[in-house]
């Protein structure tokens, strides 16, 4: 979870039980080996690094002229403005050599991927150096791409999760199965092992999980109130108020549509009419806007993501939230 999980979220998670992750998508492979060197001194148990493998942007120096120009009132309130250029903020890992270098020398043993999958030779690369390798998918189709590339197992994303949509496409249609229907699908219809996710927040959401036939679930919202988490404060008090239970999908935030908590700013994106730049470029204007916002004391326009089991966040350590999900799926 970019900008939730850290490493002593992992560690917590391994140490209760669980298998912990980090996200490594939002950094360049510097940081990445930072956080892999301080999760491994927080754990001595495998972990899973997260990727985003998003096509590049197209950059169009006019749309994000006007994108900015629809923000300026948001920017306005705040005595602050919009940026003069937007940023490619994330470089995708099917374009990012010093990353894969990173991961053929320090070999994680777990690497996820999200928003698409790598060329061959990345993945031939990874597997060779020992890694066991997950994609998020959200429909038979990309389940099936990913299992031609040699993906090992598939995280079957259904339309409940939080944050953002893992479509390898943004702009095609979506057919927005939910979890359910989803990992049944995948299970019955490849030969890959599937891990469940989302809406799933405890014990008897794993259970039926694997009911379903997926081998394991993963969850996300669930570990947003934990202290190890470096969510702020807003997203906290958010995820424990009454919008818990209206979470919206937007791509307002980022350029891509991601299930958020409601707040200022997904109430902004509903009433904006330009259109988004590319994903990551959208999100170099959100996250100054919410820089801007967060100076004057306003913590609406952050990346609240959640899913739609937010009302059922537990504010509980890491390691001790998963112990209580093992002895619910026990009964
Ligand atoms: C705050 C947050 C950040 C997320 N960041 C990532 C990410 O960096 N990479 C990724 O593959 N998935 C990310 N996801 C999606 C999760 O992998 C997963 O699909 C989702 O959390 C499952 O649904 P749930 O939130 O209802 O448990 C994120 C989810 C949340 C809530």
């Amino acid at each position: 979870m970019a900008g939730v999980s850290t490493p002593a979220m992992a560690a917590a998670v391994n140490a209760g039980g669980g298998l912990g992750g980090i996200a490594l998508g939002a950094g360049d492979a510097d940081a990445a080996a930072r956080m892999i060197a301080e999760t491994r001194e927080r754990t001595e148990r495998p972990f899973n690094v997260n990727l985003f493998v998003h096509a590049p942007p197209m950059p169009d120096p006019v749309r994000e002229a006007a994108w900015c120009e629809a923000l300026r009132p948001a920017f306005a309130a705040f005595e602050a403005q919009p940026p003069d250029t937007l940023r490619t903020i994330y470089r995708s890992f099917a374009q990012d050599d010093a990353m894969l270098a990173l991961l053929v020398e320090v070999k994680p043993a777990v690497v996820g991927f999200h928003f698409g999958l790598p060329d061959g030779t990345r993945v031939a690369a990874l597997k060779k150096a020992g890694c066991l390798l997950l994609a998020s998918v959200t429909s038979l189709a990309e389940a099936q791409a990913a299992e031609r590339a040699g993906i090992d197992m598939l995280v079957a994303q259904g339309y409940e999760a939080g944050g953002h949509r893992g479509v390898f496409d943004p702009h095609a249609a979506d057919d927005r199965l939910g979890t359910l229907a989803l990992t049944r699908l995948l299970a019955m219809r490849t030969r890959v092992p599937v891990i469940a996710a989302g809406g799933i927040m405890d014990g008897a959401g794993v259970a039926a999980a694997l009911a379903l036939g997926a081998v394991a679930a993963q969850l996300g919202t669930a570990f947003i109130a934990c202290p190890e988490s470096a969510a702020d404060a807003a997203y906290r008090a958010a995820l424990m108020g009454e919008g818990a239970a209206l979470t919206v999908m937007t791509r307002a935030i980022s350029g891509r549509p991601a299930r958020c908590l409601p707040n200022r700013f997904t109430l902004l994106g509903e009433t904006l009419t330009a259109a988004v730049p590319d994903y990551p470029i959208a999100y170099d204007a959100g996250k100054a806007l919410n820089a801007a916002a967060k100076v004057r004391g306003e913590g609406g326009y952050g990346a609240q993501w959640a899913g739609q089991g937010a009302p059922l966040a537990r504010a509980l350590p890491a390691a001790d939230l998963v112990r209580a999900i093992a002895a619910e799926m026990r009964g």
